[in-house]
């Protein structure tokens, strides 16, 4: 009975090419590895997304629940048509990015989250999965949304993507907007790169295990300083609640 229900709940995904692996150096000098993972890994990047949950700088406690729910969804099967890649810096986990397809012409791209700042490592990832989208997949667009200003810089300035507001996107049904292969093909030379194939001791420390990351974004120690910074720049509204409180005591 529950065998057959499961069959049921269980959608059956369509067969898509798998996405090649590359490798390319970063500003630091650091080489970084981008690859597909399966449904046995998610495990492992489960337990490096979870913390982020609790990071409201640059909004990545709802980047993170979020991908953690589609990252779930994935490993249990309560999703269509999914990928993951990874991008690993010495096998430590970097970058992650998420998408599906919503059609077989058109992407549904879900998360990028850098776990690694200042390196641009989250651009190279997200240009990852559109390459993935546009030229393995072969799709006509991908419709894509942005949660925090720096993800609507990286994608809808960087890559001038076009509007779409009359189809919700999965992300929270907010309007969408769409990276067509044209638009694709205008930034190929200035935001995508990467070569393959990745020589092997490369590729094969990346699988060897996904490392945690070394400096991943982590909340204030104040508790109180991400509120600070959403209204008062300054750091007065924080101090002069410290002062009413010291008073109180
Ligand atoms: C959006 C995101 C993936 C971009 O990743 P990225 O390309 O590697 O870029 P970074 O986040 O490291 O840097 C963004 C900017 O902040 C600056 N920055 C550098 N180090 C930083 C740090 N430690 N903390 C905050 N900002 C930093 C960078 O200089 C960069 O400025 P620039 O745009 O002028 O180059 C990443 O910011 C992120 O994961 N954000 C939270 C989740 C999110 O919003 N995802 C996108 C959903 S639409």
């Amino acid at each position: 009975m529950s065998t057959d229900v499961e069959k049921i709940l269980r959608p059956i995904d369509n067969p898509i090419p798998p996405f090649p692996p590359k490798y390319m150096k970063l500003a630091s000098g650091d080489e970084m590895v981008i690859r597909q993972v399966g449904r046995e890994d998610i495990p492992d990047i489960l337990r490096y997304v979870e913390p982020l949950i609790h990071v409201e700088r640059d909004y990545y406690d709802i980047v993170a629940v979020r991908l953690y729910s589609e990252l779930l969804a994935y490993y249990r099967y309560r999703v269509q048509d999914e990928y993951v890649l990874v991008a690993q810096i010495d096998g430590e986990l970097a970058a992650v990015v998420n998408g599906r397809l919503l059609s077989k012409e058109v992407g549904m791209s879900y998360h990028t989250v850098a776990l690694r700042r200042g390196l641009r490592v989250g651009a190279h990832a997200f240009a990852a999965k559109m390459e993935y989208h546009i030229d393995i997949i072969g799709q006509k667009e991908v419709l894509i949304v942005a949660e925090s200003p720096i993800g609507f810089r990286r994608w809808m300035i960087e890559y001038g993507l076009e509007k779409r507001f009359h189809m919700a996107h999965e992300l929270g049904g907010v309007p969408s907007w769409s990276l067509t292969k044209a638009l694709f093909d205008q930034a190929r030379d200035t935001l995508v790169v990467g070569r393959r194939p990745v020589p092997p001791p490369l590729l094969e420390k990346a699988k060897a295990t996904i490392l945690p990351p070394s400096d991943p974004p982590t909340p204030p120690t104040d508790l109180l300083a991400a509120t600070r910074s959403l209204y008062d720049s300054t750091g007065t509204a924080l101090m002069s609640q410290r002062w009413k409180q010291e008073r109180k005591g």
